[in-house]
């Protein structure tokens, strides 16, 4: 499963963090970020729309890998696999989160920001972990921080990231990816900016460590 999930995540240097108020969006502003270079789509599990916008990207979307976010507890967790997400993410971790993840298949993305997590983390196996809040938790000066005590801990930062200081994150050798909302504000999604999204996208998917 750390397999699958790191040739998800390796896919592109950025991982957009959508947040789908209107289903109806769900599936242009995929195409559009696949158009720019980026696969793997995380949606967040914070609307009501959420799991329908999942479905309807893993149906229609060629060339998408869409993921779950936001996922806080086992039952979540479930219905994020059975709406078709490759891969699942959670801000933190808990208990509900870990035991559904040990009987599926769809590897989970689970999140950390101190030590103690990280390692315990790695004692339940999971060494490709997401670090958040990123810039609020200390930026990419803790995240380097943490490459040499807790090396052979792979991090996907998300928090606060934007096109400014990604590459801060993506030059660590601890980080695969960086996650991020910023290649699809809400102003552009509800103006239908398809174009203008696949712009941001395009910067994004140029970025290099
Ligand atoms: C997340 O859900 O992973 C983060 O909230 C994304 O953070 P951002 O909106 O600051 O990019």
């Amino acid at each position: 499963k750390t397999e699958s999930l790191l040739s998800i995540l390796k896919l592109q240097p950025v991982v957009p963090v959508l947040i789908v108020e209107d289903v109806a969006s769900a599936v242009p502003l995929a195409r559009a970020l696949v158009a720019g270079g980026l696969r793997a789509i995380e949606i967040t599990m914070r609307t009501p729309a959420a799991l329908d916008a999942v479905k309807a990207v893993a149906a229609e979307v060629e060339g998408a890998n869409v993921g779950a976010g936001t996922i806080l507890n086992g039952r979540d967790f479930d219905a994020a696999v059975k709406a078709g997400s490759t891969f699942i993410v959670s801000p933190g971790v808990a208990p509900g989160v870990l035991s559904a993840a040990k009987d599926s298949s769809v590897p989970l993305l689970p999140g950390a920001a101190t030590a103690s997590e990280v390692m315990k983390l790695r004692e339940a196996g999971y060494d490709v972990l997401k670090f958040f809040p990123a810039e609020q938790a200390g930026g990419s000066a803790y995240l380097k921080a943490l490459s040499s005590p807790l090396a052979g801990t792979l991090f996907c930062p998300t928090g606060g990231i934007s096109l400014k200081n990604a590459r801060d994150y993506l030059s660590l050798p601890n980080v695969v990816c960086v996650g991020g909302s910023w290649v699809a504000p809400k102003e552009l999604v509800s103006a239908g900016d398809w174009a203008g999204i696949t712009k941001l996208a395009s910067e994004a998917a140029a970025l290099k460590g």
